[in-house]
This record gives structure tokens, sequence and C-alpha cells, in this order.
């Protein structure tokens, strides 16, 4: 018996080492945290409990028989973030490029449809390939489980990814119908192939920055909602994210405890200008009136003609969306309704009540915003008083 618990420990201990010292030095090299390091900062210490760390693949293809590593490329598990559960997947780029295949989905899987059972929140630390292509047409029937479980999950639990290294294929295409995406600058890129494969194909030459990095997607397609300096910063971000909201649809976010002080807020008196005309930057109203002027902004360098984020007002969670003077003159467009739709979408689906700022202009006519007859979602969702169900 007891050579059969040694030889346990002796796989957990491989297992802790990913795809080995050499691997794991890389990562660091990069600017990296590892898998498991990532997991350490997220979840309060002494919580998490991993769930099929002795996981291997079963394929014999292209020599993957003599490629075996315990955990197949992904930690999964459960624990606490500020006491609260979450289930997190956090892949490991020093397993065969963190690619996913049979067990590495089977496992993330598991992961969701627990998250599912007990309504709690599902965190996913991407950092991967894509689609390992070993096990072919398997690593895509894999995605298609994930995707099939990120449908059943929208507006039922939060669901958030954090990119945290190259991603490609369906490494990005799960990710992007999650509720929220996180990204580091200069280490973490979204794409459909990386920029070597596209240059095969269309000979165009493009940096993995420009392609997908944290800026292409927080600045110009809106894919990402927080583009943060480093992963530290990314994973406290993640937390106060958390923090607002709640663990599933048929709860209410966590409140703090208030205690009114001076509530006059006299300074909102100097802020807005006499002359309709003249721009004046919301955020500086926002501030004032929730408590502590603490706001979460979401989506931050995307259409700054309107801004949208989280606050709390008397200790209480709220979402606020409002049209920015300061930027365009406040003006709605196509990527502004999109963005203001999103967010009034998912402070719906999770009982959280909005604080809306107006003062708008109206929307952007011309040529290029043709396009907003076709985003319903967009204009119903985002105009507060055409008393319009917000299901879509
Ligand atoms: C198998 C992979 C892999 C993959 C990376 N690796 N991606 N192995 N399948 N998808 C392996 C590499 O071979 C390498 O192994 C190790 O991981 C590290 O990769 P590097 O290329 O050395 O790292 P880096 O230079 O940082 O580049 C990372 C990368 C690049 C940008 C992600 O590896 C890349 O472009 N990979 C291919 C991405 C891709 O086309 N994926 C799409 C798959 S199809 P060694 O042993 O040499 O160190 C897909 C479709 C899903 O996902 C559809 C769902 C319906």
């Amino acid at each position: 018996m007891k050579n059969r618990i040694e030889e346990l420990n002796d796989k957990l201990a491989k297992a802790q080492l990913g795809g080995g010292q050499a691997r794991i030095d890389a990562q660091h090299k990069r600017g990296k945290l590892t898998a498991r390091e990532r997991i350490a900062l997220l979840i309060d210490e002494g919580s998490f409990e991993e769930i099929g760390a002795l996981v291997t693949h079963r394929s014999t293809n292209f020599g993957l028989d003599k490629q075996k590593f315990y955990g197949d490329g992904v930690v999964t598990g459960y624990g606490t973030i500020h006491g609260r559960l979450v289930y997190v997947f956090s892949q490991d780029f020093t397993v065969v490029g963190g690619s996913l295949a049979e067990a590495h989905a089977q496992k993330i899987c598991r992961i969701m449809d627990l998250a599912m059972q007990n309504g709690a929140p599902v965190i996913g630390l991407n950092d991967s390939g894509g689609a390992r292509i070993q096990e072919g047409v398997v690593s895509l029937g894999g995605y298609a489980d994930i995707f099939y479980r990120n449908t059943l999950a929208s507006g039922v639990i939060p669901q958030i990814s954090a990119i945290m290294g190259p991603c490609a294929g369906g490494a990005v295409y799960s990710p992007a119908i999650t509720d929220f995406i996180m990204m580091v600058e200069n280490t973490s890129y979204m794409f459909v192939t990386g920029p070597n494969v596209v240059k095969t194909v269309t000979h165009e030459e493009v940096s993995s920055e420009d392609l997908g990095g944290a800026s292409a997607h927080s600045v110009k397609s809106g894919v990402t909602h927080f583009a943060c300096a480093n992963e530290v910063e990314l994973i406290n971000n993640l937390k106060a994210l958390l923090s607002y909201v709640p663990q599933n649809c048929e709860e209410e976010a966590p409140a703090l405890p208030y205690t009114p002080g001076n509530e006059k807020r006299e300074k909102l008196n100097t802020i807005i200008p006499e002359n309709a005309n003249s721009p004046y930057d919301i955020r500086e109203v926002i501030s004032e009136v929730v408590d502590n002027g603490e706001f979460l902004e979401v989506h931050k360098d995307y259409a700054s003609n309107i801004v949208v984020g989280f606050a709390r007002l008397g200790g209480k969670s709220i979402g606020i969306v409002a049209n920015q003077p300061a930027y365009l003159a406040g003006v709605l467009d196509i990527n502004a309704s999109k963005k203001g739709a999103r967010f009034v979408r998912f402070c719906d689906c999770f009982n959280i009540p909005l604080l809306v700022f107006e003062d708008v202009p109206g929307f952007l006519p011309g040529t290029d915003q043709n396009g907003m007859a076709l985003l319903p979602t967009a204009l119903n969702c985002f105009m507060p008083f055409a008393k319009l169900p917000c299901h879509a």
C-alpha cells in the first residue's frame, strides 16, 4: 500500500510541473506566469480543490503516445474568491502549447457543468494555441462541447475569460462568447491563427500585436473589455469585477456596508457647463455620484462616446450607462450602441440595477452608419425610455 501511495504522490508532483522545468523557465522568460501560479494569485489561499490532475490523453497519433503529461495541459478545479465559490480552468502553455484535445476539453466541460449545477461563476484562464492538431477532428469536437455549454450558461452564470497568452482558433472562439474578456498588454493575443500562418496563406506580414494584441481588441474591435498592463493587474481587475456581480441569475450581487456621509454632492453644480454645447467629462459626474467615487469602467478604450461600468450606490452594486459629451459630443453610433446594449443585457440577466446618465444629441447619421438599422437589439436595449423588453 505504501508503494501505491508513494506512486500517487510521485504522479501528483509530476503534474505540478506541467510540461517540465525548462518550459516553465521559458514561460517565465516571456514575462508570463504558469497556469498554477495564476490560480494561486486568483483563488483564496488554501481553497483550491483540483479535479482531474492525473488525466492524460488517449491518442497515439503523430507520436503523441510519447508526449503524455499529467493534466493534459489544463488545470481545473474550484475554490473561493473573497469567500465566494468559483469554478476555474487554467490552460498550461508548457504542455503542447496549451492546445485543446479530447481529454483537455472533457476537463473544461466538467468544470462548466459543475459551475452550472452549483450556480457559480466560471473563470477561464486561457493560454492555448487552439485545437491540438495531432488529435484532429476529436479536438474540434471538444470545442463544440465547450461552445454548447457556453451558450447554455449564457445569462445563467457569469462567464469570465482571461486571455493570458497567444490564443488561436478555438481558444478564441469560446472566450469571445463569454460575458467579459480581459487581456494582458504585450503578452496575450487573440487571433484566428498566428502571424506565420497568415503570411503563408495571404502573404500579409503582420505583427502579433497588430493582428490580435490587447490594444487591437480593446480599442479597435471591441472584443476585449479590459486591457491590463500585466497578469497581476488583470487578476486584480478580475476579482474587482466579480465583486459587482451575483453568483447566478437568481441571486443579487453582494452589497457592501455603507455609512452615509456628506450626501450633498455640491461639486456636481460646477461640472456641467451652462452652455449645452460645451463638453464635459461624464466620468467626473459619475465619480461624484457613486460610493467613494469608485467606478470600474468596462470597455474603457472602445466607443468612447458612451461610458459603461460598475459602481455602488448605498453599498449596492449598480451598472452605469452614460453618454460621454467629451467624445464626439456623446453621439450614438453603431459601436456605442453595441457596447451599451451588451452591457445592459448583462445587467438585465444578472439583476443589476441600471443608473443611466443621458445627455445625447441623438444617432450619428451617414452612410457608414447604415448598419445601425440591422442592430435592433442594440437600439432596443439601449434606449432607456423606449420601454421595450430587453431579452433578445
Ligand atoms: C499542437 C501546438 C499548437 C496546436 C502550439 N503548439 N499550438 N501543438 N496544436 N494548435 C505547440 C508548438 O508546436 C510548440 O511545440 C509549442 O506548442 C509552443 O508553440 P510555439 O509556436 O513555439 O509558441 P509561439 O511562438 O509563442 O506561438 C504560439 C502560437 C503558434 C501563435 C499559438 O504556436 C501558432 O500559431 N500555433 C497554431 C495556431 C493555430 O493555427 N491554431 C488553430 C488550430 S484550429 P514545440 O514542441 O515545438 O515546443 C482551431 C479551430 C477550432 O483551433 C475550431 C472549433 C470549431
